[in-house]
């Protein structure tokens, strides 16, 4: 198929067979800010609530469309300088999680983990029968949030050794979710038997065999290990998760002005042992406990918080035994290493590991950034004005005191809060390729977009 120069540039699809491609940079749906130094191009639009992203080892980014299936994006130079979508598995029922680990393709629905044998090179999947294999069956399928984010823990080998798996809540306030044995608001380790050598699809899992790793976290939308700052002796290992705080406008005692401005959103460190015995899960204090972004949000209305510093732990009054001062001890909850800002709603958290020596090019984010957290914002639903619909960066290791202002900079955001949610961006999943560069998806303006370092400081002065 020949393309005349003059489709070049178009905004619009072209179809090529199966493939359809779109020149990069065409207008976000809605106009975003972009820090100095960064630059915010759309890769592709006109996607289906795009969500969960991972990178297989051709650079394909994978993205989950919910309501689709999963489709591959290659960037191309044929016909001009874009991306390339190609359907790579159509299954409605996927929500949200994706994990990619050479020919092993995890994704995840409701109430399973589902396995695909992947060519990343052919960018299918295995037309067997087998196939959609279910790696871990079991999760909980109802309730407020049935998204389940997945991470494959590796060993020093590089072998995946188990399946991190979370889930949401049963409600927006959930007393289930004390009991880990709930099920609810958690993240869960399944181990992955060892076998020597390791076989695909592994072993089947049920959920009821997970090992709780952490609890009383609402909604675990994004976990992370970080680059190499923590050192994991042993059998322990280091997790950080983005939390999003419950709506709290119904709680006794609170008002909507107050709950207009609280509670954080959180980024939380979980240590965890791959022993199962070594070391008790902790709760991060969900359903009962919460934390203050704005103390003083409304002094006549709520006036028992004002003055207390950003980030302290109160009680939701939910039962009198889980009171302020229970909530304090760390023997009950854990807080949060960070707050965002209320009704943020982090979905993902990824780290960034350096520029690729194979990789590098002059739009890779530059390598004094390397080992820093990159979040995104879902944004606000519920609060005048909005808030976060944008991409930040948490500088790691985190030495801001968690009381801080904002320890964290947007990169990219929606330029128009007020007319959010809109067509604004509405980030959920991220990735970084092997190119420096951080993809995004967002679900509700249906775009995959790309941000880099911006060609313009590369000027020389
Ligand atoms: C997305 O779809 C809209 C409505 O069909 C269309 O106007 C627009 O050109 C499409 N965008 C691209 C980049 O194809
Ligand atoms: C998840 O996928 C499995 C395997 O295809 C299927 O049996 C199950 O019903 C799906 N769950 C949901 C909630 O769609
Ligand atoms: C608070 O309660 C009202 C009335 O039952 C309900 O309409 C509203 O959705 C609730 N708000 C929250 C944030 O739960
Ligand atoms: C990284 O280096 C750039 C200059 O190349 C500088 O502008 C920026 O502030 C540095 N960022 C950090 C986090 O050190």
């Amino acid at each position: 198929m020949k393309l005349s120069s003059a489709l070049v540039g178009l905004a619009c699809l072209i179809s090529l067979g199966t493939a359809q491609f779109q020149p990069i940079g065409v207008p976000f749906k809605s106009p975003v800010t972009v820090a100095p130094g960064f630059a915010a191009k759309v890769a592709f639009s006109n996607l289906t609530s795009p969500r969960g992203i991972a990178v297989d080892s051709q650079q394909n980014f994978l993205v989950v469309e919910r309501g689709l299936g999963v489709t591959a994006f290659t960037r191309v130079t044929t016909p001009s300088v874009g991306f390339q979508r190609t359907v790579v598995i159509k299954d409605p029922s996927l929500t949200h999680g994706i994990q990619v680990d050479g020919r092993a393709l995890y994704v995840s629905n409701g109430t399973a983990v589902l396995a695909y044998d992947y060519d990343a090179t052919t960018k299918s999947v295995s037309t067997l029968p087998s196939y959609p294999y279910v790696a871990v069956d079991g999760l909980p399928g109802d309730g407020e949030l049935t998204t389940h984010t997945i991470l494959l823990e590796k060993n020093s080998a590089g072998v995946n050794t188990a399946f991190l798996v979370g889930t949401g809540p049963l409600t927006n306030i959930d007393p289930t979710a004390r009991d880990p044995k709930s099920g609810r608001s958690q993240i869960r380790r399944l181990a992955i038997p060892p076998i020597a050598p390791p076989v695909f699809p592994p072993p089947p899992l049920h959920w009821a065999q997970g090992q709780v790793i952490a609890y009383g976290i609402r909604n675990p939308a994004g976990f992370a290990y970080d680059v190499g700052l923590t050192v994991d002796p042993g059998s322990t290992r280091t997790l950080w998760a983005v939390e999003n705080g419950a709506s709290i406008n119904n709680v006794t005692g609170l008002t909507d002005r107050f709950a207009n401005d609280n509670p954080s959103d959180e980024l939380l460190q979980i240590e965890y042992s791959t022993t199962v015995t070594t070391l008790a899960p902790k709760s991060y204090g969900f359903p009962d406990c919460t934390s203050l972004w704005n103390p003083d949000a409304d002094p006549t209305g709520v006036p028992k918080y004002v003055g207390f510093p950003r980030g302290t732990q109160v009680s939701l009054n939910l039962d009198k035994q889980f009171d302020d001062a229970w909530c304090q001890n760390t023997a009950n909850n854990q807080p949060p290493s960070l707050n965002f800002q209320a009704h943020s709603v982090p979905l993902d958290i990824k780290f960034y590991t350096g520029p690729d020596p194979a990789g590098a090019i002059a739009e890779s984010f530059p390598s004094n950034l390397s080992g820093h957290a990159f979040v995104s914002f879902h944004g606000s639903f519920d609060r005048v004005p909005p808030t976060g619909y944008g991409v930040v960066h948490v500088p790691f290791p985190l030495s801001a005191p968690s009381t801080s202002a904002t320890p964290y900079e947007f990169l990219v955001q929606a330029a128009d809060l007020k007319s959010c949610p809109g067509t604004c961006i509405r980030p959920v999943g991220l990735t970084f390729g092997k190119d420096g560069r951080l993809y995004v998806t967002s679900d509700l303006s249906g775009e995959l977009f790309v941000l880099e370092r911006s060609s313009v400081i590369l000027q020389p002065n």
